[in-house]
């Protein structure tokens, strides 16, 4: 076989070669002692004089071509092995996202019905004075209303706030109106930790202070909020009731919507659901503030329970025990 044939076919052997034991072998077939093109070198002697010196440098050339290409490929191999295995086929793992809490998504659900009203969210300190939280609210020491709240009271004589209404007194300080805020926010009692109670709920606090706002204003406002989050069939209902903070005060009842007022488990056989206690601003939190001219309503609701209405849920504690199965219901992100 001339060389030519020889270095081609030897070079197509070095390509195939897929471990560093075959290129090994190549070496030794072809470049070895006994090896294909070591016996060519053999023969150049018996080749006329004038032809040896070509023939052997190109017998020459074409075994130091050979050996480094043997080389290289080994070297290719090594380094491939020394790769770590990559298994392609493996499925990629998911990073796991954090969620919105259903109590984060309704509260916020609930700021963006009352920002298209013209509100302006504000929110206030969960540790809180007596002053704050009572006395500025038209409820004094010894008044029985105190009572209606078992309060968590700190070392240092302050308290945890037992309701939002707190940040109406502090956002009249700081703010004159006319003025439209609301204020979402965890409060604080000492309760049971049962299905319907728990020590720490949340709740939406609302104002509206100015000229002439009369109690129409505040039935269309909350029932146009109830038909935004229960749907626009859902009917309101007004009853008169008791808050130290508002004169007069009243209770906002919504139509149950899962029985349409016919009474099943979830309004307990009343047909209806409490939703947000709401009143006039009583004359005098806004003459102790120096705002004699104005008037103004305010409501105060609690969204853990119309986070249960709304989505059927007949254990308040389900919120706080932070199953997932529980959670991933409510949020679109599925976590
Ligand atoms: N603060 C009351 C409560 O926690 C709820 C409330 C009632 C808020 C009437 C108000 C209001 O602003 O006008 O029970």
């Amino acid at each position: 076989m001339d060389l030519e044939s020889l270095g081609k076919e030897v070079k197509l052997e070095i390509q195939k070669a897929a471990s560093i034991n075959e290129a090994e072998l190549i070496r030794i077939k072809h470049l070895g002692k006994k090896g294909s093109l070591t016996k060519v070198l053999h023969t150049i002697g018996n080749l006329p004089v004038t032809e040896r010196p070509k023939a052997g440098q190109l017998a020459n050339k074409l075994k130091n071509e050979l050996a480094e290409l043997i080389k290289e490929k080994k070297e290719v191999i090594k380094q491939k092995k020394s790769l770590p295995w990559i298994d392609l086929s493996l499925p990629g793992r998911k990073p796991n996202l954090g969620g919105l809490h259903p109590l984060s998504i309704l509260s916020q659900e609930i700021q963006d019905i009352f920002i298209q009203m013209g509100f302006s969210v504000v929110t206030g300190p969960e540790i809180e004075t007596e002053y704050y939280n009572f006395t500025a609210l038209n409820t004094p020491k010894d008044h029985p209303a105190r009572d209606m709240h078992d309060t968590f009271y700190l070392k240092d004589g302050r308290l945890l706030r037992t309701h939002t209404s707190p940040v109406q007194i502090r956002t009249l300080e700081k703010l004159s109106p006319p003025l439209r805020i609301i204020s979402p926010g965890k409060c604080y009692r000492v309760d049971t930790f049962d299905p319907i109670h728990s020590p720490t709920f949340t709740q939406v606090e609302g104002l509206w202070i100015d000229k002439n706002i009369s109690m129409a204003d505040l039935f269309g406002t909350l029932d146009l909020f109830a038909k935004k989050i229960f749907g626009k069939d859902v009917k309101t209902e007004f009853f008169p009731s008791y808050f130290p903070f508002t004169e007069p005060s009243a209770e906002m009842w919504i139509q149950c919507p899962f029985c349409k007022g016919k009474g099943c488990s979830v309004c307990k056989k009343r047909g209806k659901i409490e939703t947000a206690g709401a009143g006039m601003v009583h004359p005098n939190i806004l003459k102790a503030l120096g705002y004699e001219e104005f008037n103004g309503f305010a409501f105060g609701m609690g969204v853990d329970r119309i986070a249960m209405t709304k989505h059927d849920i007949d254990d308040i504690r389900l919120f706080f025990q932070n199953e997932l199965q529980f959670l991933r219901q409510f949020d679109d992100s599925k976590l």
